[in-house]
This record gives structure tokens, C-alpha cells and sequence, in this order.
């Protein structure tokens, strides 16, 4: 089976989450085609037959490339197995309402895209202090402050649950093949 693994990414995790999807579906034996939505090429040559897409939430919104991806792209999405994996600070939150509205992100871009993915998945991202410039810094370490995350802005944090995402793609995998 060929599978489109789809991101997008702006400090990278969402990259590392897509690209460790890949690897796994490759593992397995079926064809995992890698794409970038803001910088890739056509992908329709390769004729998917599934496919997961993983965008970041950054500032309480996904990134508008990708929302407008999924709107170019809706046909082609509602006519395969689709899965989505949503990644945010907010889903590792020590606060049940933050956890609460993360669970909730993925609702606006269906409604405004008007693609409902079969599984969605909710990841956690990373706060890479280290590679952001002065202000994402700042504005990192106020939304870790604010719910309970590492504020040690001399390190990277990841909270990428991996075995969760392991599942989550062998789940996947298995529905889109019966
Ligand atoms: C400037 C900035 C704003 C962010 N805003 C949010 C937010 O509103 N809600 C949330 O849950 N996570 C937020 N995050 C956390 C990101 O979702 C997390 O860092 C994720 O790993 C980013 O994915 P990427 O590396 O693929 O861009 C923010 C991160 C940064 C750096």
C-alpha cells in the first residue's frame, strides 16, 4: 500500500513525528511517500491510497498553508483512508481544560475544510528553546509557565509520546487495509 505522510512544520517536531510515521510504514513493508505541504512537489504520481497528515498548533491555530492544503485537497482526502495527527503543548498540559481544548483543535479545521479524517491523534510537541530566536523564546516560556511545562530554556524538551504514536499508525494501518 502506498501511504502519503503529509506535514507541516515550523520549528520541526511535526517533521520528526511525519517522518517517524514514514519509517514506521516502510518497516512494515508498504510504501510511505514523505511530503512537505507548504514546499513539496506534485504527489499524485505516486497515487496514494491512504493518507496521515500532522500539523502544529502554534498561537491556537494550525498553520494557514496546511488549512489551505486540506481545503485544495478535500475531494482527494474524503476519498481515501485519512488519519490526522494534531500536534500541541497544550494536550500535555497539566490542566484539564488546556488538555480539554487541545482535544478540541482539530474541530475548527474540519469545519472549515470540511474533511473529517477517520482517526485523529493527538501528539505532544517539544519547546526547543535552544533554536528559537529571542521572542518565540519569550513567548515559549510564557505558554510553559502557563501550564506546567519546563522552563529551563537551555534545554529541548520533547513530550512526544512515541510508543502512543507507534500504536496509533499500526491502528491505522490495519483499518485502512480491511
Ligand atoms: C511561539 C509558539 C506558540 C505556540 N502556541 C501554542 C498554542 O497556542 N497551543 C499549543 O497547544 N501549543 C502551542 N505551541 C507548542 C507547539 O505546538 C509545539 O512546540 C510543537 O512541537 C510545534 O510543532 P513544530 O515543531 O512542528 O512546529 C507553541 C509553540 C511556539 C514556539
Amino acid at each position: 500500500m502506498i501511504i502519503l505522510v503529509g506535514y507541516v512544520s515550523i520549528e520541526g517536531q511535526s517533521k520528526k513525528i511525519a517522518e517517524t510515521i514514514a519509517a514506521q510504514i516502510e518497516k512494515g513493508g508498504d510504501r510511505a511517500v514523505l511530503f512537505n505541504v507548504v514546499t513539496g512537489a506534485e504527489y499524485g504520481v505516486d497515487h496514494p491510497e491512504a493518507v496521515i497528515l500532522c500539523a502544529p498548533i502554534h498561537a491556537g491555530r494550525y498553520p494557514a498553508p496546511f488549512v489551505d492544503f486540506v481545503e485544495r485537497e478535500r475531494d482527494w482526502l474524503k476519498s481515501v483512508p485519512s488519519a490526522f495527527v494534531s500536534v500541541s503543548l497544550f494536550i500535555r498540559s497539566e490542566f484539564a481544560e488546556e488538555r480539554e481544548e487541545a482535544m478540541h483543535f482539530p474541530d475548527a479545521l474540519m469545519a472549515q475544510t470540511g474533511w473529517t479524517p477517520g482517526m485523529v491523534h493527538h501528539a505532544a510537541g517539544a519547546l526547543r528553546y535552544t533554536e528559537y530566536d529571542f521572542f518565540k523564546r519569550w513567548m515559549a516560556k510564557r505558554l510553559a509557565e502557563r501550564e506546567g511545562a519546563p522552563t529551563d530554556v537551555k534545554q529541548i524538551h520533547e513530550f512526544t509520546d512515541w510508543p502512543a504514536l507507534e500504536g496509533f499508525t499500526k491502528q491505522f494501518l490495519a483499518a485502512a487495509k480491511a
